[in-house]
């Protein structure tokens, strides 16, 4: 990790999940979306990175988020929830925008219902990270941050 320039992160939650918390909490833990972006900001400062952490629920704000990503933001970090299922429109504004993205779950999606098995985003994103619920998204952090550092300057 040669190049200590700050980094600036967006992180995206997509639906359901402003209701950490009190959302089946035997599957997604009882830390609020507020309690776990606070954790995964505390550790991108360490880290010499920003998080803008955000939350919406329509896919179309996703879209536009991501579009506009492209010389603001070093890399994306990406929960998009149940549109993880389902949407080319996420897989495209991903490979559209060329900002190395992560997806995140809270859950392992591969170990549960089979409609969950399939990521549509995860072939434009640089890797994933599942299963670890609320610190999956420290992880994230940790995974972007190596991941832009160790790349070779143009
Ligand atoms: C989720 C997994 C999705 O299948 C589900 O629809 C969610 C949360 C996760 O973080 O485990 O809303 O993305």
């Amino acid at each position: 990790m040669t190049n200590l320039q700050r980094l600036k992160l967006l992180f995206i939650s997509g639906p359901n999940l402003q209701l950490l918390g009190m959302r089946e909490p035997a599957v997604y833990g009882k830390e609020t979306l507020e309690d776990i972006y606070e954790r995964a900001w505390a550790r991108a400062l360490e880290l010499n990175a920003d998080v803008d952490g955000r939350q919406t629920n329509h896919e179309g704000t996703i879209v536009d988020w991501i579009g506009e990503s492209s010389g603001f933001f070093d890399g994306i970090l990406l929960n998009p929830g149940a549109y993880t299922h389902t949407s080319i429109a996420i897989h495209d504004a991903i490979a559209g925008a060329g900002v190395p993205t992560i997806e995140v779950h809270l859950s392992n999606i591969h170990a549960r219902e089979p409609f969950r098995r399939h990521s549509m985003v995860a072939p434009a994103c640089v890797g994933s990270i599942v299963g670890f619920r609320g610190e999956g998204y420290v992880l994230a952090v940790e995974a972007m941050v190596r991941h832009l550092r160790s790349r070779p300057k143009p």
